[in-house]
């Protein structure tokens, strides 16, 4: 790829990926429930980076206003949020009419300042009454995330265009059932099949509702319908062995073609299903699955990428909790790594993804929906007026990956826009605040003040001119 300057095309879009959870705060007022971010954060604060809990967001329920007019002033003409299942549904599956008038009022607030809301209807924020009834392992579960779905599309469909079933539908069966890594802290491989099984269900029980109800008249008729996920190409070593390729394919299998074959074709990639099953991992299937899942075709594509994923040949076939191991990371050993989140850096990812769409879903079209740098409190570096100091780092990751994305539609790729993920900075799970991703401070210690950083004139100056420099 040339370093020269790039030109992004007049309709590509720029915007800002956030979520509810993130965000919102305000966790115990206007009728909300307890979902899990905030059941980890009652019973362990310590587990959260200088134990800021799932309360904090940033206060975005207060400052939405200033935030959208802040987008908008960046030159960013969309915004992606989530609503949380856990504000707008009461325990009684019925709609809280305070979370409904919470949500009106964060899309006008958009609509007034000129951005787009982009509405995602899961980020990894189950409601906690509802794990305790088995959670996505649940067919009770499955179809109240599917009524959830409907209320949602019912009661805002009339103003939403973009909407989105889930974030990364990967993410959770890995973090919460598979790798112990957050609440409830299952290493069970199976079952973590299992609620991804559950999840691609409620995926296409609620495309189906969106819709039926379109047909009828509720959701708008320019309205479409995605998903959103992870979908980071799995790479490996060179002159890989047979095994790597393997691990490769299982890697793949998992977090991208489930996900991708089962919105593009409405059915799960067989080889996957069938290596599972001859390791003893049988998804718990029912009659009339098939029609199910065949009704999860989208729209369109949300691609997050952050880094690569880099496997090879696992050195045992089991691990200590007696689950298959399918792959294992391969350090590559040019690596360029963003230390303070521990992911490598490799612009290139973005466009081997652009092309492997090119190659097998030629037809669908997608955006970046989450790129970004998450790092370390800043470095604390600001300059005499006190804006953090981050042109250095950001410019450069931001705008490798907008030049690797200009290359990319050149070649034909139907990709349509780039979100920057955390534009305004925002809480981060269970890292809370220590990795600062923002072109714009939010300062803790101040009430949550929004400050500009270096960085916001960099990209205000790309997303007007779509010019990449
Ligand atoms: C994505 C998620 O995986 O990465 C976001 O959709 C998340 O919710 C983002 O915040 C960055 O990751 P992290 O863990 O550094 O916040």
């Amino acid at each position: 790829m040339s370093t020269m300057q790039a030109t992004l095309p007049d309709d590509f879009f720029f915007g800002a990926a956030l979520s509810g959870p993130q965000t919102e705060g305000a966790w115990q007022s206007g009728g909300k429930l307890e979902n899990l971010w905030d059941r980890w954060s009652n019973l362990d604060l310590s587990a959260f980076h200088n134990r800021v809990g799932s309360y904090a967001g940033n206060d975005m329920t207060r400052k939405a206003a200033e935030d959208f007019e802040t987008f908008a002033s960046l030159g960013f003409s969309s915004a992606r949020t989530s609503i949380q299942w856990s504000r707008l549904m009461d325990a009684n599956g019925k709609v809280n009419p305070e979370g409904a008038a919470y949500y009106h009022r964060l899309f006008a607030a958009a609509r007034e300042a000129g951005v787009e809301p982009f509405v995602n209807l899961y980020h990894f924020d189950l409601p906690a009454y509802l794990f305790d009834r088995g959670g996505w392992e649940s067919r009770e579960v499955v179809e109240a995330y599917a009524a959830y779905a409907t209320a949602a599309f019912t009661e805002f469909g009339s103003e939403i265009e973009h909407w989105f079933t889930f974030n990364e539908p990967i993410v959770e069966p890995e973090m919460r059932y598979e790798h112990g890594a957050w609440y409830p802290f299952l290493t069970d491989f199976a079952r973590a099949r299992t609620v991804q099984y559950g999840i691609s269900l409620a995926h296409a029980l609620a495309v189906n509702s969106f819709r039926d109800l379109q047909a009828r008249g509720v959701v708008r008729p320019d309205a479409q319908i995605g998903l959103i996920n992870c979908f980071t190409p799995p790479y490996t070593k060179e002159n890989p062995s047979p095994a790597d390729l393997e691990a490769v394919r299982m890697t793949d299998g998992l977090c991208n073609r489930w996900w991708l074959d089962l919105v593009t074709k409405g059915t799960l990639p067989q080889d996957v299903i069938d290596t599972l099953a001859e390791r003893g991992v049988e998804l718990p299937t029912r009659p009339g699955d098939a029609e199910i899942l065949a009704q999860g075709k989208v729209d369109w594509l949300g691609f997050n990428y952050y880094h690569p994923a880099r496997v090879q040949a696992p050195e045992h076939g089991t691990d200590e909790h007696g689950n298959p191991v399918f792959a294992r990371e391969y350090v590559w050993p040019d690596a360029v790594m963003n230390e303070s989140r521990g992911w490598e850096i490799y612009p290139k990812g973005i466009y081997d993804f652009a092309k492997t769409m090119q190659r097998d879903y030629p037809d669908l079209e997608w955006f970046v929906s989450e790129n970004g740098i998450g790092i370390e409190e800043d470095r604390a570096e600001r300059d005499d007026a006190g804006r953090i100091m981050d042109a250095s780092y950001r410019v450069p990751f931001v705008r490798d990956h907008l030049r690797w994305i200009a290359q990319a539609i050149e070649e034909g790729a139907k990709c349509r826009g780039y979100h920057y993920w955390g534009a305004i900075d925002c809480w981060s799970w269970n890292n809370a605040y220590k990795n600062r991703y923002g072109f714009v401070e939010v300062d803790l210690a101040h009430d949550y003040r929004r400050l500009p950083k270096q960085s916001s004139d960099w990209i205000r100056q790309v997303a007007k001119t779509h010019i990449v420099d």
